[in-house]
């Protein structure tokens, strides 16, 4: 199922990008902003509090930055821009943006279910719903058209994929409502081994999809060993999320254990492909944070660091390895094969790299003294007022370097 990638002039999806880099830039600022108010808590505006802003963060970098590229992805798989609905593809992009902007408004004025990115509730949870709805129909319209074109397997497929979109509106009401609860890790309050195993695994399918319908060319090397053992994750997932547990139960352990031979087995997959000279920077930076992502999750789970870095700013570090260091290469990346033009110079990407690696590893730091003593923030002052400083410096870069990006996207 080897597609060419976009063409460039394809609206769809250049609209999608531009969205996904604008809400990049908001998120980075509102990220910046939070940094700041924990350092300077005056300069909160009326009710608007760190509280608030907090879902703001998270939701416009998951739904805005991380999403949009995803959705981008699909107008070129289902080839919306080659369909009579390309004219509709910006209209839905619109939609959509337009159903975060409702949210980010909610969730400012403490309207929110609650739950950690599923914050959707009253208006703002309907007019997502709207946005999916309308994303589908132009997916649908465009599948309409182009699928008799295309070979039985990738017909069977992506017919396959519409029918799981279709249920997307219907799980986003589900597990946003607060009467439905995910599997937690009871001592931990946290997710269990097992369903971060089943997140990771999705990632893990994505990537090994993603070359195979926008690479150039190329077969790839994952042979029948990396299928099999897919397979085995899998099921392996099915059965301990099924027995439940804790993170001191061996199964749950063993689950994220599974994770770490994909750092070598995706990097060994994708060298089998050829690939646009623009993307080398992001591959390269994508497959070194999702090494570092597979093996510190890893040691992460082991109880005498959870138990210490739990609900301290060591887990914010983990996050922003996740989301600032992997899942932006992978978005970047996917916005470069996409439409064939560059997301930043080597020296800009260069910068956003090290601005991250730096605010997690203060993070990382603070964590540590502070799961030990959590006295330690308010007794060392001085410490703390720096950590909180070299965050807001690497704030401000990534928000400049990203805004250069955008600038960039707009007028070139
Ligand atoms: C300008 C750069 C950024 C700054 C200064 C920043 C700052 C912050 C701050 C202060 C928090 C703590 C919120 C809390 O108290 O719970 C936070 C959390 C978070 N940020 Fe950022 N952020 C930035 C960029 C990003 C990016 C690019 C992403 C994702 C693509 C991201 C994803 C997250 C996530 C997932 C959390 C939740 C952490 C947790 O609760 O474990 N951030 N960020």
């Amino acid at each position: 199922m080897s597609q060419s990638p976009s063409a460039p002039e394809d609206e769809g999806v250049s609209t999608a990008v531009k969205h996904a880099l604008g809400w990049l830039v908001f998120g980075n600022a509102v990220g910046l902003y939070l940094s700041v108010l924990l350092l300077v808590p005056s300069w909160q505006v009326g009710e608007w509090t760190y509280g608030r802003w907090v879902p703001v963060h998270l939701n416009v970098q998951l739904y805005g930055w991380t999403a949009l590229p995803l959705v981008a992805w699909l107008f070129s798989m289902y080839e919306v821009g080659r369909s009579k609905s390309a004219a509709w593809a910006p209209a839905a992009v619109w939609g959509w943006s337009a159903a975060l902007a409702m949210g980010a408004l909610h969730w400012l004025g403490g309207e929110t279910g609650g739950k950690i990115f599923l914050d959707w509730k009253n208006g703002a949870l309907w007019a997502f719903v709207v946005a999916l709805v309308m994303l589908w129909a132009v997916l649908v319209m465009a599948w309409k058209e182009r699928a008799g074109g295309w070979t039985k397997l990738k017909r069977r497929v992506s017919l396959g994929g519409l029918v799981g979109l279709a249920m997307v509106p219907g799980v986003i009401i589900l597990t946003a409502s607060p009467k439905t609860y995910p599997p937690v890790d009871h001592l931990t309050g946290g997710p269990t081994g097992s369903s971060l195993l089943g997140s990771s695994l999705i990632v893990v399918g994505l990537m090994l999809l993603l070359p195979r319908v926008v690479a150039g060319s190329g077969k790839g090397r994952a042979g029948w060993g990396t299928w099999a053992y897919f397979g085995f994750c899998w099921i392996f997932f099915g059965v301990a999320e099924a027995v439940g547990g804790t993170h001191f139960d061996w199964w749950q352990n063993f689950s994220l254990l599974l994770m770490p031979p994909w750092a070598w087995l995706l990097a060994r997959d994708w060298k089998g492909f050829s690939w646009p000279r623009d993307s080398r920077f992001w591959r390269m930076a994508m497959f070194g944070w999702w090494g570092l992502l597979v093996l510190t999750g890893y040691l992460m789970y082991f109880p005498w660091i959870l138990d210490r870095i739990k609900f301290t700013q060591g887990l914010v570090a983990h996050s922003h390895l996740a989301m600032a260091g992997f899942t932006t290469s992978f978005c970047a990346l996917l916005a470069v094969l996409l439409t064939g033009r560059r997301v930043g110079g080597a020296a800009s990407v260069t910068l956003w790299h090290g601005a991250v690696v730096v605010m997690i590893l203060t993070l990382a730091a603070m964590g540590w003294r502070e799961g030990a003593e959590p006295s330690w923030m308010l007794l060392k002052p001085d410490w703390r007022e720096m950590g909180l400083t070299t965050r807001s410096i690497c704030g401000i870069v990534m928000l400049s370097v990203s805004t250069g990006w955008l600038i960039n996207w707009k007028t070139r």
